[in-house]
């Protein structure tokens, strides 16, 4: 076309360029709730409201659906759907509703916000979505609190049949950001057989006396970008988990962190693969448990980074999982059912633990740890609170758990394990539980071992 230097047929083929973009291109609506008929007022239900503004402008073709500043916009289960996303305002909440009657019938609709089935769905605009996590308390209890159960009609039973607060479900396209998550009731953010999924900016609170508060559920998803991050739960922060697919491709990048359980687990459900995950310039903060898998139920974990991460891990109440392990990597068969799933190709770099217990590293017979590498990593081990230690833990399932003498790294049924640059520092103080004993090996269990620039002082 540089070679044509005809000007009229150079305008009409601009014309034509301009045009057909411009007819593929459909405007986005913005609706306000408001305009719906929605009160704002924090008392009475805009559920109707709310859903009708979705409804009209993802029938439009997809845009925004403002919740306007000053509003609490009292609700049952919002469904998302494809081509909206919420525009919650700063200075703006959706909240849940407290009574089961504002759910759907199935348990596994129990969402504040859900999005099924979904394509090109989103949540910002700086302002909150709030679970009322406090109204489900039954009970504060010091060790953990006791919560409701909606367990009586008989499609949840036990003790933890309480609504999440936000889901995507079979939905593609997802991207969060810019908006708090706090209180809710379960579990938090809930992915589930999702694809091309980003998350950014997004804070998370959950009571951390209340369980089940998980912040982020990655379950059976592939492509999920998490970054710039700031979750403080009870329950476990960031937890990818296989049911009925595998995950692969989720990237977490500067997240901060504090959880009465595990800041990062992989698992415990594990019937499926986990693959090329990374982590990286992350800050955990007195967490029960920092860098963690939990392999139960025979699925594979592969190619993993952990790098430059800092972490303080400490005990809590044994009701809590966790023992204060800042790694703890760990594959056994949940119970005689289950099959063992191998973890391989592991890599630990810059990382820098101020811990109350040592490294955990837990393969067993049919599922091995293979090709384990730590390069910079600095352990400094001392105790500050007075829950006793000297515990393995293999909850849940396997042996649970086993008295033993706590080392600096405990290693067992492992095949490959690469250290290069590591130290561990130990305090001279009250070392309750433990011996200064660096490394611990079960016998005959480990192999194809090397260590390079270790150290180990008391200072
Ligand atoms: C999911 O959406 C697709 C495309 O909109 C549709 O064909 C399919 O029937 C939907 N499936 C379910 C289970 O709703
Ligand atoms: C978040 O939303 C607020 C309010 O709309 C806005 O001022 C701010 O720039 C947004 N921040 C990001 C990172 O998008
Ligand atoms: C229902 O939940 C309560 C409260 O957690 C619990 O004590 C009870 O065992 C549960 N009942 C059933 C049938 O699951
Ligand atoms: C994720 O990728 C795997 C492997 O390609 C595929 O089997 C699975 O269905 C994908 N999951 C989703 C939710 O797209
Ligand atoms: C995710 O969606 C974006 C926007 O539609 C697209 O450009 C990108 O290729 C998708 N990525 C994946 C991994 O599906
Ligand atoms: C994972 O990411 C890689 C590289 O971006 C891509 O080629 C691959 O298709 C992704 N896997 C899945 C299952 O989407
Ligand atoms: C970890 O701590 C070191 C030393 O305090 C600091 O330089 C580094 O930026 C921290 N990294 C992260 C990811 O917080
Ligand atoms: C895990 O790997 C083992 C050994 O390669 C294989 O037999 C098993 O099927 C894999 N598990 C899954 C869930 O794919
Ligand atoms: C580890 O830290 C060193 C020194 O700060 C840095 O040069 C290197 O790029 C880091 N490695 C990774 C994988 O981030
Ligand atoms: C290791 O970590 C401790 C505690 O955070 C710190 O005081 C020390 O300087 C670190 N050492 C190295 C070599 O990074
Ligand atoms: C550990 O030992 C203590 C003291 O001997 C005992 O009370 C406790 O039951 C043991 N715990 C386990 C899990 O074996």
């Amino acid at each position: 076309m540089a070679t044509n230097k005809n000007p009229l047929l150079l305008f009409v083929i601009i014309t034509l360029l301009t045009s057909s973009q411009s007819s593929h291109a459909t405007s986005p609506t913005v609706v306000s709730v408001a305009d719906f008929g929605a009160a704002g007022d924090g008392r009475r239900y805009d559920t109707d409201a709310i859903q009708s503004a979705i409804d009209a402008c993802s029938s439009s073709g997809g845009g925004r659906v403002l919740f306007p500043a000053g509003g609490s916009y009292l609700t049952g289960t919002l469904f998302l759907k494809s081509g909206v996303t919420l525009e919650i305002e700063k200075g703006a909440r959706i909240l849940g509703g407290t009574r089961q009657e504002d759910y759907p019938a199935e348990s596994r609709r129990w969402y504040v916000v859900l999005a099924e089935n979904a394509t090109g769905v989103g949540i910002t605009g700086g302002g909150e979505v709030n679970g009322q996590g406090e109204r489900f308390v039954v009970r504060e209890e010091a060790r953990k609190n006791i919560m409701v159960s909606w367990n009586r009609t008989g499609d949840c039973e036990g003790d933890e049949c309480r609504p999440r607060l936000v889901g995507f479900v079979d939905s593609d396209r997802v991207k969060v950001w810019n908006v708090t998550l706090n209180q809710p009731a379960y579990w938090c953010f809930h992915l589930v057989r999702s694809n091309n999924i980003s998350i950014h900016d997004v804070s998370i609170y959950g009571d951390f006396n209340s369980p089940n508060n998980d912040g982020i559920d990655i379950e059976d998803s592939n492509n999920t970008v998490i970054t710039r991050c700031h979750i403080d739960t009870g329950d476990d922060a960031i937890c990818p988990k296989s049911s009925t697919g595998p995950v692969i491709n989720l990237t977490v990048t500067d997240c901060w962190i504090r959880t009465k359980s595990s800041a990062i687990k992989l698992g415990s459900a594990s019937f499926f693969d986990f693959k090329k995950f990374l982590f990286d310039k992350i800050t955990i903060v007195d967490s029960h448990r920092g860098l963690g898998m939990q392999i139960r139920d025979g699925g594979n974990v592969s190619d993993v980074v952990f790098s430059n991460i800092n972490i303080s891990t400490r005990y809590y109440d044994p009701l809590w999982w966790g023992r204060a392990e800042p790694i703890y990597i760990t594959s056994c068969p949940r119970d005689s059912t289950s099959r063992a799933g191998t973890i391989s190709n592991i890599l630990f770099v810059n990382i820098t633990a101020v811990s109350e217990n040592g490294v955990f590293l837990s393969g067993s017979r049919g599922g091995l740890l293979r090709n384990l590498r730590f390069r910079n990593v600095n352990l400094t081990y001392r105790r500050w609170t007075p829950y006793p230690g000297g515990l393995y833990d293999y909850r849940p399932g396997c042996q649970e758990m086993v008295n033993h003498t706590t080392a600096g790294m405990m290693m067992e049924h492992i095949s490959g394990l690469d250290v290069e640059n590591v130290k561990m520092r130990w305090s001279r103080g009250n070392l309750e539980g433990w011996e200064v004993n660096p490394l611990a090996f079960r016998p005959s269990t480990v192999n194809k071992v090397s260590f390079t620039e270790w150290r180990s002082d008391v200072y």
